[in-house]
């Protein structure tokens, strides 16, 4: 019943763009108003307008960089200090690096690592033990299907949201008795800004993907029914039960031909 938040206030980390962004055009569409946070302060001023159009609901904008590490904490107090209940979180905002060993980034790995999962873990901190005292609230913090398996070429990612997953699963169990759900939701591909973020452009034109109103509607479903976690899309769920069968190591060996590097091509 995702209608009793209706004129209740959701957070969305990563409101700027893909899924984050519309979560944030389906909550509104339910009532919600919306503490909107990224780095993009134009994209979401934009949003905050076309949603008061739309749906005459309240917008905060707060403008942060969450990979910095006193960023959820500021944020944290900065909608305090506004006088805004948090009733819904959804933990959104990510980032993933392709690349192979030797030329990987070693700094924006950790600042993935920062975002993916300190930040996810820190606002996580602060708003669940609200919420469980007031007995009611919840929490998305979306993970990936890539959080069943290790990838290659992108394990840092692949671990952060394993760590996401079970992260969520056990406080699933310790708060599900106290009015309080906490979900992840694991996307497949899906039409965002995504791939090209992570170096590999053109992934969307050789996958199957989803679109972020199926992968939101899953989300939100999977709150509404007070589960642990949910997959979008019945392939991926296949694929992330496909794993726990085959060994480990075929596991892995077959996921370096996602995201191997392409040699060069050579100049004729
Ligand atoms: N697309 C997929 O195939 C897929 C699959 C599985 C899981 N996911 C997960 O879904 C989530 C949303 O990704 P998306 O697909 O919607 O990608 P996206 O279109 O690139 O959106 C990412 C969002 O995160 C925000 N963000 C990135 N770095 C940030 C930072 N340092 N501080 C604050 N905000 C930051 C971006 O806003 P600014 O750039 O304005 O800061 C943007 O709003 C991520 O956690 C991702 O790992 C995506």
């Amino acid at each position: 019943m995702i209608d009793e938040y209706s004129d209740r206030w959701a957070l969305i980390t990563g409101a700027s763009s893909g899924i984050g962004l519309e979560f944030a055009h389906r909550l509104a569409a339910r009532g919600m108003h919306l503490v909107l946070t990224a780095r993009r302060k134009e994209k979401l001023e934009e949003l905050a307008a076309e949603l008061l159009t739309r749906h005459g609901t309240k917008t905060e904008v707060v403008v942060l960089d969450l990979s910095e590490q006193a960023a959820p904490a500021r944020l944290y107090e900065e909608v305090k200090s506004r006088g805004v209940q948090v009733e819904l979180l959804i933990n959104n905002a990510g980032f993933s690096v392709v690349s192979d060993i030797a030329s990987t980034d070693r700094e924006r790995v950790m600042e993935m690592v920062r975002l993916n999962i300190g930040a996810l873990t820190d606002l996580t901190y602060f708003y669940l033990p609200e919420m469980m005292k007031r007995r009611h609230g919840g929490i998305i913090n979306i993970a990936s299907v890539a959080a069943f398996q290790p990838v290659a070429y992108m394990s840092a990612y692949a671990a952060s949201k394993s760590y996401v997953l079970h992260f969520t699963e056990g406080l699933w169990a310790e708060a599900r008795d106290q009015g309080v759900t906490v979900t992840a939701l694991c996307p497949g591909t899906t039409q965002t800004e995504f791939f090209d973020v992570a170096g590999v452009e053109g992934w969307l034109k050789k996958h199957r993907y989803q679109t972020v109103d199926q992968v939101v509607k899953t989300g939100l479903k999977a709150l509404e029914k007070k589960r642990q976690y949910t997959v979008s899309g019945w392939g991926n769920y296949f694929l992330s039960l496909l794993v726990r069968i085959a060994t480990r190591r075929t596991v892995v060996v077959e996921s370096m031909k996602y995201f191997r590097p392409q040699p060069p091509k050579e100049k004729k």
